[in-house]
C-alpha cells in the first residue's frame, strides 16, 4: 500500500508519496518562504492562496515522480493542525476530495507528530528505521516547543513553550539585527564564524516548577542589547562585525543551553534511552552537534533528522498517518476539522 501525504499548515506547499515501509519515493516541497520574506514573517491570507494555487501542480509532480498512479493510492494522510486555520484548509478539503472519489481511507494528521517520527524516516530512499518505545521527543520549530515522552500507545507531554517558540526568536532577533527571514538559518551561518562565550546569557527559566521553555526573556535581551549598540537597518549576512556575530553566537548558545537543561533533568527524574529531535530549528548545526555529544557521553541514543526532513514535509505527514492508521484502523474523516492549537498527545 502506498500512502500519499499533504502539508499546508504554513508556507510549504508538500506532497510525498511513500511505500509502506516508510521509503519516501517522491517528497515534493514548495516552499512560498520569498514571499513572505518582504513581510518579515508568513501573512495568513497569502499563505492560503499560495496554497491553492500551488498544491494541484505539487500534487502531480509528486505522483510523477513516485511514478505512481493515483489508483496506487492506498491511503491518504494530511495536516489537519495545528498552523494557519486558512492554510490548513486547502490541504484537508483536497485530501477529503481525493479520499471520497477515490473510496480510500484518509488520516487527519497532526502536524507535530509528523514531525516528532520524521527523525526515523530516511530522505535518501531506505526504509523507516524501527521504532522502539519509550522515547523522548523534542519538537523545536516556529510555532512550538514541545518535549514528550512517546510510549508504544500514547504520547505524554512533558514540557512547552510558555512564550515564544525558538524558531519565532530566531526570526525576530534576525529581523531585528536588519538580516532577513527565515533568521534560524542566518544566525547558524554567522555563529559559526564567532565566539559565543563573549557574549553569554542566562538559560531562561519559569518559576513555577514547570520545565516549559521560555525564549521570550532572551528575545527582549538581544533587542535591548541591539538598540544600546545603535544596530539599526538591513545589513547583509557577510557585512556582520565580529562583535555582532559574538552577540547572536551567545545567542544562540543560550538556546541550546536551554534545550539541554531541559532534556537533562528529564533524564535525572525519568531515565532516558532514546532521543528524537525534529522541528525547523533541528536543522541548527549547534543544536545538533551538542545534543549528539551530549546523548553520546550518557549513552543516550539520539535520532536527529535528516536536514531535508527538518523543515515541514509531505513525506513526514505520510508517515504519521500510516503509523495512525495502522494502530486505529479506518474513521470517519469528512467530518475532520482544521484546527490553529493542536499539543502533543490530546
Ligand atoms: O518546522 P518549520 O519548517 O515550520 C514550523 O512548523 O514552524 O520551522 C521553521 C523554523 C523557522 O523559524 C526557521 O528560522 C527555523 O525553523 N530554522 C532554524 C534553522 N533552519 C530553520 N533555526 C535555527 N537554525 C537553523 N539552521
Ligand atoms: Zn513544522
Amino acid at each position: 500500500m502506498r500512502v500519499l501525504g499533504i502539508e499546508t499548515s504554513c508556507d510549504e506547499t508538500s506532497v510525498a508519496v511513500l511505500e509502506e515501509d516508510g521509503r519516501i519515493l517522491s517528497n515534493v516541497v514548495s516552499s512560498q518562504m520569498e514571499m513572505h520574506a518582504r513581510f518579515g514573517g508568513v501573512v495568513p491570507e497569502i499563505a492560503s492562496r499560495h496554497h491553492l494555487e500551488n498544491l494541484p501542480a505539487v500534487f502531480e509532480e509528486s505522483l510523477s515522480r513516485a511514478q505512481t498512479p493515483l489508483e496506487e493510492v492506498g491511503l491518504f494522510a494530511v495536516t489537519a493542525g495545528p498552523g494557519l486555520i486558512g492554510a490548513l484548509l486547502v490541504g484537508l478539503s483536497a485530501a477529503k476530495a481525493l479520499a471520497f472519489c477515490l473510496g480510500r481511507p484518509l488520516v487527519a494528521v497532526s502536524h507535530l507528530e509528523g514531525h516528532l517520527y520524521s527523525p526515523f524516516l530516511s530522505a535518501d530512499g531506505a526504509p523507516a528505521r524501527v521504532i522502539a518505545h519509550p522515547f523522548h521527543g523534542l519538537v523545536v520549530s516556529g510555532g512550538h516547543a514541545e518535549l514528550v515522552r512517546v510510549e508504544e500507545d500514547r504520547i505524554v507531554p512533558i514540557a512547552h513553550a510558555g512564550d515564544d517558540a525558538p524558531g519565532e526568536v530566531f526570526d525576530k532577533v534576525a529581523r531585528r539585527a536588519g538580516l532577513g527571514y527565515p533568521g534560524g538559518p542566518i544566525v547558524d551561518r554567522i555563529a559559526r564564524r564567532a565566539n559565543p562565550k563573549r557574549h553569554p546569557f542566562k538559560v531562561g527559566k519559569f518559576n513555577d516548577g514547570s520545565l516549559n521553555f521560555t525564549f521570550s526573556g532572551l528575545k527582549s535581551q538581544l533587542v535591548r542589547e541591539l538598540e544600546a549598540r545603535g544596530i539599526e537597518g538591513d545589513r547583509r549576512e557577510e557585512d556582520v562585525d565580529a562583535g555582532l556575530a559574538d552577540l547572536l553566537a551567545g545567542f544562540q548558545r543560550s538556546i541550546v543551553e536551554q534545550l539541554v537543561d531541559r532534556l537533562e533533568a528529564v533524564r535525572r527524574r525519568e531515565g532516558m534511552e532514546r532521543l528524537a529531535l525534529s522541528g525547523g530549528v533541528a536543522a541548527n548545526s549547534e543544536i545538533r552537534e551538542t545534543l549528539a555529544r551530549w546523548g553520546t557521553e550518557r549513552e543516550i541514543e539520539v535520532f536527529l533528522p535528516d536536514r531535508a526532513l527538518t523543515g515541514d514535509n509531505g513525506a513526514m505527514i505520510a508517515f504519521a498517518g500510516l503509523r495512525r492508521f495502522r494502530r486505529e484502523g479506518p474513521r470517519e474523516y469528512l467530518s475532520a476539522n482544521a484546527r490553529s492549537r493542536w499539543p502533543l498527545g490530546s
